[in-house]
């Protein structure tokens, strides 16, 4: 008996091993990407009471209606074209479907795309589901600048796509004006489809903005926008995103999401219905919320001897362990993360886990603080006492 050759060299999700490992060694998980507080008290109210309203069989296979009817509206200001719901808008099974939806309706077998890495390790196995290929574009360490030279070098006449992630996972980058010129200026030369994932749209920091790419004039024809639910209202859990795309690419999108779900749960879509309708008040708290955790956390690592860039926009930090006064600090990256969970007991991501060649993600490990400022302190006692020397 033979499987397919599809995931021959892809295996469990790393981060999501970590996780197991945490639990098994009681260890603080600061690998996953998810928070260890609650979503706001009206949005799990809106889940009951839609369960108990009558709202559990399929919803229309695009989505709840007031839902899309609400994504069509916001969407129409943040991207400055008519934004139909009934045409332009999927909601799926969390960001990681729209992503798998938007590459299965892009890219035919053989094509390539281009991926930015350090990159979330979602976006590689999608590729592979089409049957392409992902070609990497390494922003280097530790500014992770986007240049249009390095974009270029990559092109080959078999590219199709190129997907950005802004803010960025893994390294807190949100990129400036000048990098969104530079994409601009590659995808529409080499006439590429453009998929962005803006899943951390609302965690910013100091006073910086979201600016959706596919609300700039020349990439409106040529984007598909995803965001997701998960991580701005503490339901990762719930598995919610959509995906928003001008005609062309929706009548591609629209089967492709059908058939791989049918829907996204129909009482949770009405929940997030309540979630989009939450006042602004919440936004400017969700900041000011991240804003602590980003300096108690950027303050342990800095006092420990980590090396690493500010985040400007989600909430992972990519930090050098290799200047600790320690002799792990010589070990490479996946055997330093698994000796964090299990001796020390803070569970991390290893860098290499985020690129290509994993070789460009040595002497690094990841931190997710997602987390009651509490369980950041308590992370921090804990690597206080083995990472000191
Ligand atoms: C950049 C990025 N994209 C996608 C996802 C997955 O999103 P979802 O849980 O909505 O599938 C994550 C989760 O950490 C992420 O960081």
């Amino acid at each position: 008996m033979q499987t397919a050759h599809r995931f021959d060299h892809i295996q469990e999700s790393v981060i999501r091993e970590m996780t197991r490992l945490a639990i098994q060694h009681d260890a603080i998980n600061l690998s996953q990407g998810f928070p260890d507080f609650g979503p706001p008290p009206e949005v799990m109210e809106a889940a009951i009471d839609a369960i108990r309203g009558g709202l559990n069989q399929y919803t229309i296979t695009w989505g709840y209606p007031p839902l899309r009817q609400k994504l069509a509206e916001l969407y129409t200001e943040r991207l400055g074209w008519e934004v139909e719901p009934d045409q332009h808008i999927v909601v799926t099974c969390g960001v990681t479907e729209a992503l798998a939806a938007a590459m299965l309706a892009v890219l035919n077998p053989g094509d390539e795309m281009l991926i930015l890495d350090p990159a979330h390790e979602t976006f590689r196995p999608g590729v592979r589901l089409a049957d392409a290929h992902a070609v990497s574009v390494v922003l280097e360490s530790p500014d992770f600048r986007i240049h249009q030279e390095a974009l270029e070098a990559a092109i080959t006449p078999r590219t199709k796509a190129m997907i950005l992630n802004t803010p960025h996972n893994p390294s807190g980058r949100v990129f400036d004006q000048e990098e969104i010129a530079a994409v601009i200026h590659v995808v529409t030369k080499y006439d590429l489809v453009l998929i962005t994932d803006e899943i951390y749209d609302q965690i910013l920091y100091d006073g910086r903005v979201h600016v959706s790419p596919g609300g700039l004039e020349p990439l409106r024809e040529r984007t598909i926008t995803i965001g997701g639910f998960g991580k701005t209202y503490a339901v990762t859990g719930w598995r919610l995103g959509y995906a928003i795309a001008p005609d062309t690419l929706a009548r591609a999108l629209k089967p492709a999401h059908d058939f791989l779900t049918i829907c996204a749960a129909t009482p949770l879509q009405a929940a997030a219905l309540a979630a989009l309708n939450l006042p602004e008040s919440f936004y400017e708290q969700l900041r000011e919320d991240y804003h602590h955790r980003r300096s108690l956390m950027t303050e342990i690592l800095d006092d420990l001897g980590f090396v690493f860039s500010q985040p400007e926009g989600a909430y992972y930090i990519l930090a050098d362990y290799r200047h600790l006064p320690i002799p792990q600090a010589q070990w490479d990256a996946d055997r330093f993360a698994r000796w964090m969970a299990t001796e020390v007991g803070v569970a991390v991501v290893p860098g290499p886990n985020f690129y290509a060649n994993p070789a460009d993600g040595e002497g690094l490990i990841r931190f997710a603080y997602p987390k009651k400022l509490e369980t950041l302190e308590a992370a921090g006692q804990r690597m206080a006492r083995y990472l000191k020397g």
